[in-house]
């Protein structure tokens, strides 16, 4: 962040916060020059999917299962540069679809694509708008580990979903969990509350986390602003309820699930959920 922090972080104004669309369009912007961190992690990636490995974390392998003879097709909303998205190829899914919109993500995705020879199609698209011809087609709809927090309608989010799931299809959320927005550490290593409003709505920010996408080759204050926001437990849930979706399962996990908190000392991990999960299936 620069030195003034009210200069890169700020609330969205009403005016901001009452357009989704120009929301999104502005993250859109700031998504795609963070894109060049992606780049770095291309070979890795390239590597990983060759050896029939999963960038996936161990509760996100069990919640997905084999999805050998199982899934025709996984849908993977805001797949960034893909290495998530094969990673469900490597689980056993015959064809992967990625989604997301920004342009610079998606062409590290077909490269990963042309390097490992995988079934994958990759879809340009805000998450709320994806094309029609992929309704009802997919056997697994997979999101999540950053991906809530960008979008500013939840309850289009959630339609989206139960469109895409084909009559027997499922749907696998691992998410950052919003009370992670309240918990930092202090020099000690001890968990300290942040400023941070919960039930506040967007912010606007410029700049990224050290511990994630770090500087840019963009100078700060001339990146785009993007706009985040922790939506609630209640908020997700109701949002997927809304939409029909029959909620199997929702689980709260401890997992540092972008190494945002590692100043933590270790024993003080483990008794703040930082990620949460959701399985739901299509109701008929
Ligand atoms: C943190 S990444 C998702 C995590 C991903 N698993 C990974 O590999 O890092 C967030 C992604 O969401 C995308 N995104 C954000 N808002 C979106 C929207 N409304 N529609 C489609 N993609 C979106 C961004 O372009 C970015 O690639």
């Amino acid at each position: 962040m620069g030195d003034d922090p009210a200069e890169t972080l700020r609330p969205a104004t009403p005016a901001e916060a009452g357009d989704v669309r120009a929301m999104h369009a502005a993250t859109r912007a700031a998504w795609d020059e963070a894109a060049e961190r992606y780049e770095g992690w291309l070979a890795g990636a390239i590597e990983l999917i060759r050896s029939g490995g999963t960038n996936l974390f161990g509760v996100e392998v069990e919640l997905i299962g084999d999805l050998h003879g199982r899934c025709r097709r996984a849908i993977h909303l805001q797949c960034a540069g893909g290495r998530d998205t094969l990673s469900l190829w490597n689980l056993g899914a015959e064809e992967v679809v990625g989604v997301d919109f920004s342009p610079r993500m998606l062409e590290l995705a077909a490269r990963l694509t042309a390097a490992t020879g995988a079934p994958a199609r990759w879809v340009l698209s805000d998450v709320l708008d994806t094309p029609h011809e992929l309704d009802g087609t997919a056997d697994l709809v997979y999101t999540g580990r950053g991906s809530l927090m960008w979008l500013q309608d939840l309850d289009a989010w959630a339609a989206g979903i139960a469109r895409l799931l084909s009559p027997t299809g499922r749907f696998v959320l691992f998410e950052g969990h919003p009370i992670e927005w309240l918990f930092d550490a202090n020099e000690d290593g001890h968990w300290v509350a942040t400023d941070y409003d919960y039930f506040a709505g967007p912010e606007a920010s410029k700049g990224w986390a050290p511990e994630y996408i770090d500087r840019l080759s963009i100078p700060e204050a001339e990146q785009s602003w993007k706009f985040a926001r922790a939506w609630t437990l209640g908020e997700v849930i109701t949002a997927l309820l809304g939409a029909s979706l029959r909620l199997e399962r929702v689980t709260e996990h401890p997992i540092d699930w972008w190494g945002g908190h590692s100043d933590v000392r270790p024993e003080e991990r483990g008794r703040v959920p930082l990620s949460f999960s959701v399985v739901g299936r299509r109701q008929e």
